[in-house]
């Protein structure tokens, strides 16, 4: 592996998620988006007696990871998936439970920086944007099948885009004249809608991006997926982390976070508890982790990161 590639393994909020995951001996633990093994690695290093699986939509991802860790070989497990279905990997495993999971949700630096995999607004390549390139949907599929008022729904809830409407309508017009191939000629033709200059960086360009690829990789219905499946894998006292970089998944970690710890759900004007609600979770972050001065000093990328924290009980 290169140096340059060494950038890919450095992991966000290392201290914390150790710090966290309160490791137990010979504990089984699930590192459901193992991407390039930054985490898994500390993990791995710091108890020898632990057992991990990992898990990736990404191919060249866990690729790569299986030559990282390979001196764990014994101890890790590597699955090309979706956290989603984790609870199909640890039965097959034969796994009673688990003791700790951490999601670093999103997508890697090593999957932004290449121009191929379709994610990046300022490089040019195919409009493809798939985690998994075993899935059949890229964003060129998406954005030259979709309607007007899908893509209008997918620009506003997922890139809190203003002019979602306007800039989704010039989208369809065009690809009635030619259909969306490449990542250039769309982040161009946003800001050309939207009169910017194209040589600079643009925040609607961005938001739409972004909006695009949580759409191609339904992330927020695996992150919804993947959280009921990691409470119900939990033992007592394991630990799920979570590790978000855009509200929209920090919301949705919160609100489960909280349904989970509570202990009625009766409406209030109930004088009597009727419900059987179970409490599940204790919440053990009231206010979501964030990076430290330090680790913003060599990690830029750790700026948006939020870490929420529950204990199964
Ligand atoms: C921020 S990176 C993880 C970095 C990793 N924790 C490390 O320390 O190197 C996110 C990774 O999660 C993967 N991913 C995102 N959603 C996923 C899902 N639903 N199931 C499995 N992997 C997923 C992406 O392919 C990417 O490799």
């Amino acid at each position: 592996m290169s140096n340059l590639d060494k950038n890919y393994h450095i992991p966000v909020l290392p201290e914390e998620v150790i710090n966290y995951l309160a490791l137990k001996n010979k504990g089984f633990y699930i590192d459901g988006t193992i991407g390039f093994g930054g985490h898994a690695n500390r993990i791995l290093s710091i108890d020898k007696s632990i057992n991990l699986l990992g898990i990736d939509r990404d191919a060249e991802a866990i690729g790569y990871t299986d030559s990282f860790l390979k001196k764990y070989k014994s101890r890790v497990t590597l699955i090309q998936g979706e956290f989603g279905s984790m609870k199909n990997y640890v039965n097959n495993l034969g796994w009673a439970s688990v003791d700790g999971i951490l999601l670093d949700v999103g997508i890697s630096s090593f999957q932004i920086d290449n121009a191929m995999r379709g994610f990046s607004f300022d490089r040019n390549g195919p409009l493809d944007m798939r985690m998994n390139r075993n899935q059949r949907l890229t964003a060129s599929e998406l954005i030259n099948t979709i309607t007007e008022k899908m893509l209008t729904t997918i620009f506003r809830d997922y890139g809190e885009v203003r002019n979602a409407k306007k800039l989704a309508r010039a989208i369809l017009v065009e690809r009635e004249k030619q259909p969306w191939e490449r990542t250039i000629d769309l982040a161009n033709f946003i800001k050309k809608i939207n009169h910017e200059p194209l040589q600079k960086y643009s925040k609607t360009v961005a938001k739409c991006f972004q909006a695009l690829r949580i759409a191609v990789n339904d992330e927020l219905g695996q992150l919804k997926q993947g959280l009921h499946s990691a409470i119900d894998l939990l033992s007592k006292g394991g630990r799920i982390l979570v590790i978000s970089f855009h509200s929209l998944e920090d919301r949705i970690v919160k609100e489960m976070f909280r349904y989970e710890a509570l202990s009625c759900e009766c409406p209030p004007k109930l004088p009597v508890c009727r419900c059987d609600k179970m409490v599940r979770l204790k919440v053990l972050t009231k206010r979501p982790i964030t990076s430290s001065p330090e680790e913003l000093s060599y990690n830029k990328r750790s700026s948006s990161a939020k870490l929420r924290v529950a204990e199964r009980i």
